[in-house]
């Protein structure tokens, strides 16, 4: 078998991200681990992100995977730089789509939905810094969203009800463009768009990933060719805790595999 294309997420969400990477790459073998044992990130210190981060991202590369997607904004946001040096295989992190975000706003006002570890991070700090071009950005974290999307509550009236409160500041704000900051919050997008109403765009990073992952495996030769890829699931949580909402967002039936790490 060819070697996978590691991607890796706090929890669910980062099956949003795989499942553009299978779209643009069905031939690929996907090899993805939430670590549910630990989720949601965003609540975590930045020193216990990276260090979790660090411990599978150096598993993947031993199961042999040629690139590891960090299909987390927050595990990015945290630990990117790190995973760098100590990784031989490429390494593609996430980050808000901030500048397509301020490229398409008409009026000037920008939001972005991200955990409160991505919005604090240095990281995202210097794409503000490098790219908001006189544009208003306005943070908006969203304690708990994550959970509810771990949860299974993708729809439904108390979905709504939360959605209003988490969208509060962004509509108060006037903004017309958000960024989903967060690979979670693209499964509840049909929600958030509802709350915030139909003339506000928004924008999120896995079609892009998907094309950088794309182009990476071109530029070094290492694409697969042929059949279609296989998908191997793994959480450090409890495998039968997670199957149901891997299968609801997955589309498919996969086993879900118990992880140490
Ligand atoms: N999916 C993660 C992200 O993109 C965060 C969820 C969490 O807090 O663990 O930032």
């Amino acid at each position: 078998m060819t070697a996978p294309v590691g991607v890796f997420d706090s929890g669910v969400g980062g099956l949003s991200v795989a499942r553009e990477i299978r779209r643009a790459l069905p031939a690929e073998h996907l090899l993805y681990v939430a670590d549910t044992a630990y989720v949601p990130y965003g609540d975590r210190g930045e020193e216990e992100v990276r260090a979790r981060t660090l411990a599978i991202g150096a598993w993947m590369q031993a199961q042999g995977a040629k690139v590891l997607v960090v299909a987390c904004n927050t595990a990015s946001g945290a630990a990117l730089e790190a995973l760098r040096e100590v990784l031989t295989i490429p390494v593609i992190g996430l980050e808000p789509a901030l500048k397509p975000a301020v490229r398409d706003s008409a009026n000037g006002r920008v939001g972005v939905m991200a955990t409160s570890g991505t919005l604090r991070s240095a990281r995202f700090q210097r794409l503000v810094d490098n790219y908001a071009d006189g544009v208003q950005v306005v943070r908006d974290p969203c304690p708990g969203l994550a959970d509810l999307v771990e949860g299974g509550m993708l729809a439904g009236p108390e979905l709504a009800e939360r959605m209003e409160a988490y969208v509060a500041p962004l509509r108060e704000a006037g903004v017309d463009t958000v960024v989903l900051g967060c690979t979670h919050y693209a499964f509840v997008r049909d929600a958030i768009q509802e709350a915030l109403g139909p003339d506000v765009r928004l924008l999120d990073s896995a079609e892009a990933i998907a094309r950088r992952t794309r182009q990476i495996l071109a530029d070094g030769g290492a694409l697969a060719e042929g059949a279609a890829g296989s998908v191997r699931i793994l959480t450090t949580g409890d495998p039968a805790g997670v199957t149901p909402i891997v299968h609801r967002l997955w589309g498919e039936p996969a086993d879900v595999e118990r992880l140490e790490v």
